[in-house]
């Protein structure tokens, strides 16, 4: 490469690579100090406080109080439905989630949900998470065109997720208010992009993928989550 173009494309390229090296380094760091975590957790004493000894596993990443750290690209997990923090592990665990190659946070959870293989482990921290009060993470995306957003939540996503976006445990749709915009908007790219939902494996997100392709576009994402923003949380 030669010119000033060239010189600003290869400073763009090292910047982009500066922030990977580091993002790299930053999650190495969190799964080594979690997996030494979860070593420890294997001391712990059985029964009701198991759930409690295995999330402190989780904490690293997912923060004290199980609300989500967006510097680590973590959700809010306290007080989602038992069911779909349980489905999520185990698909975490068995590569039907987050194992696509460009995945760099399913990378980082799946290593985290092998280490739930102790019989109950699973079922402990999915009902002990499933207990946290839940914390409604603040926004942090300017809210887009929330009409456009209504018009499509309430003609589609309506339909599994429910008006008021707090899931359906018989459809096997999640709770989506109080779960971090940025988080929300980034689903809804790994659905579209076919990084997550398509393993053969994953029949419910193959229904989600199929429903994120009816968003043509990050600016259909960015609409539909801002609705979504202005939904009551409790
Ligand atoms: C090394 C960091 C790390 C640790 C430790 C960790 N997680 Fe995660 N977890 C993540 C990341 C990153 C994501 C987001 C994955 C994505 O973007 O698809 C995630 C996603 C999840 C999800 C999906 C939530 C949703 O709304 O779909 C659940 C459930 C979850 N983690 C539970 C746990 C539990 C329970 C533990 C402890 C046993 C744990 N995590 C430990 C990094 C971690
Ligand atoms: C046919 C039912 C159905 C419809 C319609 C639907 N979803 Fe979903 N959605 C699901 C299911 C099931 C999951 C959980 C998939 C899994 O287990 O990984 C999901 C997951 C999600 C997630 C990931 C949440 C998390 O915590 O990781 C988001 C975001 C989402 N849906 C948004 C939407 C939006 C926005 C629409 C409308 C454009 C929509 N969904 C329409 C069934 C549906």
């Amino acid at each position: 490469m030669s010119g000033v173009d060239g010189r600003i494309r290869s400073d763009r390229a090292s910047a982009r690579d500066r922030e990977v090296a580091l993002l790299k380094t930053v999650s190495i760091g969190m799964v080594v100090a979690a997996l030494a975590a979860a070593l420890l957790a294997g001391c712990g004493a059985p029964g009701a406080s198991r759930g409690q000894a295995v999330f402190n596993t989780c904490v690293p990443c997912h923060g004290e109080n199980g609300g989500g750290i967006p510097r680590l690209k973590t959700p809010a997990i306290a007080g989602q439905p038992e069911w779909y923090i349980a489905r999520q592990l185990e698909h975490f665990a068995t590569d039907v989630r987050g194992a696509h190659p460009d995945d760099m946070e399913g990378h980082r959870m799946r290593p985290m949900a092998r280490t739930l293989y102790r019989p109950g482990d699973l079922a402990a921290v999915a009902h002990y998470v499933a207990t946290l009060p839940a914390v409604p993470a603040p926004h942090t995306l300017a809210l887009a065109d929330t009409a456009n957003g209504s018009m499509r939540f309430n003609t589609i996503c309506v339909t599994c997720h429910g008006a008021d976006a707090k899931g359906n445990v018989a459809l096997g749709a999640p709770k989506l208010v109080g779960q971090w915009d940025w988080y929300l908007v980034a689903q809804l790219q790994k659905f579209h992009s076919g990084m997550r939902g398509a393993h053969p494996a994953d029949t419910l997100g193959a229904q989600m993928r199929a429903m994120s392709l009816t968003l043509e576009d990050s600016t259909a994402i960015h609409n539909v989550v801002s609705y979504i923003e202005t939904l009551p949380n409790h």
